[in-house]
């Protein structure tokens, strides 16, 4: 049995206020915020003596993610944000294509997932949601002939709505389109095999769900992915250098990218808090992922239930349990912000996310915060 009370009380932020708004960003249990600590007094003390080792510290660091979404270390690395990893991606398309193509991806999509295409000139195409969920055979629909990516949120950021991976990657294999994934919205609680679920690229921007603020996107490539579009731009991180040097400093003289995702790190970068990002991913090992969720279905199960006694729409699509997440959006229709403004009056925290009011559960969360929100919703039903 797991001692929830206690991990509530690994959360300084629960005798402040009631948070909803982990799908913004998660707020910092204490061994995380020692963890961060513990670097930056390393660095306060003995200075740079110690990077060599933290770069290793940092592979192995890549590799146990890596294992979390099964895949091999070299697959992984960090980038500054999803809106980097999807430019990367956009860049080197438009360099190594030279026949028409388009992307395929969906109407509700953050920006982050989208922008860096549409900069560089890409057809997109945009599958428009059935009440809240995209349906496999919609975004299929939307594909043809020169179609090269669908370009998807594994959980959406405004309905909580979570897509079946697996079953649409083995489509888009059959299709031979690759597969690009979104996972801000659900990593590391909801699971990915990228290799069952035939994942080309994916991202997550960890301070949604890795309670670490924001330290970067976790950004696996598969191999044939990053030999066929290599990315468009090289710094002194992302090439081979010689025996003699760690740092390729010839001019005017070849130079190989690396093989590994580490092509896509070109100079240095936040290391500390990304190093500390370990001490989330243990304490949260330590949980149990299973547990993470179960508790997270147990909670937004007693939320959606406060919510349908009352009446109110409910706009995240709940009625499949496969298809749901930690976030739960709901309209009262004009009163929305002024609801979400009293919340905030009485210290709970939701967001406004496409005009509704969105609530995100955590594990910090209990019964009690939950009753808490539903009591001033009631007063404006
Ligand atoms: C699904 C999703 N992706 C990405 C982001 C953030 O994008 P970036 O990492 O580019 O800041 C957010 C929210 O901020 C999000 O909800």
């Amino acid at each position: 049995m797991i001692d929830w009370e206690k991990i509530r009380s690994d959360f300084p932020i629960t005798k402040n206020i009631i948070y909803f708004q982990s799908a913004a960003m998660s707020p910092l249990p204490i061994p995380v915020f020692n963890a961060i600590q513990r670097e930056y007094r390393k660095l306060l003390r003995q200075g740079d003596i110690h990077w060599m080792n933290d770069m290793e510290k940092f592979r192995r660091q890549c590799a146990d993610l890596a294992e979390l979404i099964h895949t091999a270390g070299e697959n992984i690395t960090f980038v500054p944000n999803t809106s980097s990893a999807m430019s990367i991606m956009a860049a080197s398309f438009k360099n190594h294509i030279q026949k028409p193509f388009n992307i395929v991806s969906m109407e509700d999509e953050f920006p982050a997932s989208t922008l860096g295409y549409e900069y560089q000139g890409v057809d997109m195409r945009y599958v428009q949601p059935v009440e809240a969920r995209y349906p496999i055979e919609s975004i299929l629909k939307m594909t043809d002939r020169n179609t090269l990516a669908v370009v998807t949120s594994h959980v959406q950021y405004a309905t909580g709505f979570r897509q079946d991976l697996k079953a649409l990657g083995q489509e888009l294999k059959k299709r031979r389109i690759l597969f690009i994934v979104n996972a801000t919205q659900s990593f590391p609680f909801f699971p990915i095999d990228v290799r069952a679920m035939n994942i080309d690229a994916l991202t997550a921007s960890v301070h949604k769900w890795g309670f670490t603020g924001h330290i970067g996107t976790m950004f696996y490539t598969s191999p044939s992915f990053r030999r066929k579009y290599p990315p468009a731009w090289a710094g002194w991180m992302s090439v081979m250098s010689g025996e003699e040097d760690f740092i390729h400093t010839a001019k005017n003289a070849p130079f190989r990218l690396h093989d590994s995702a580490e092509r896509y790190i070109l100079g240095t970068f936040n290391l500390q808090p990304l190093l500390a990002f370990q001490a989330s991913v243990d304490y949260l090992k330590a949980i149990g992922f299973q547990n993470i969720r179960n508790r997270i279905m147990e909670l937004t199960d007693y939320l959606i239930n406060g919510l349908n006694k009352l009446k109110v729409k409910i706009i995240s699509p709940v009625a499949r349990k496969k298809e749901r997440s930690a976030i739960i959006s709901f309209s009262l229709g004009a009163k929305n912000r002024l609801c979400i403004k009293t919340l905030a009056k009485n210290k709970i925290s939701v967001g406004e996310r496409a005009g509704n009011i969105r609530a995100s559960l955590n594990i910090f969360n209990n019964f009690e915060d939950i009753d808490r929100l539903l009591e001033v919703v009631k007063n404006f039903c």
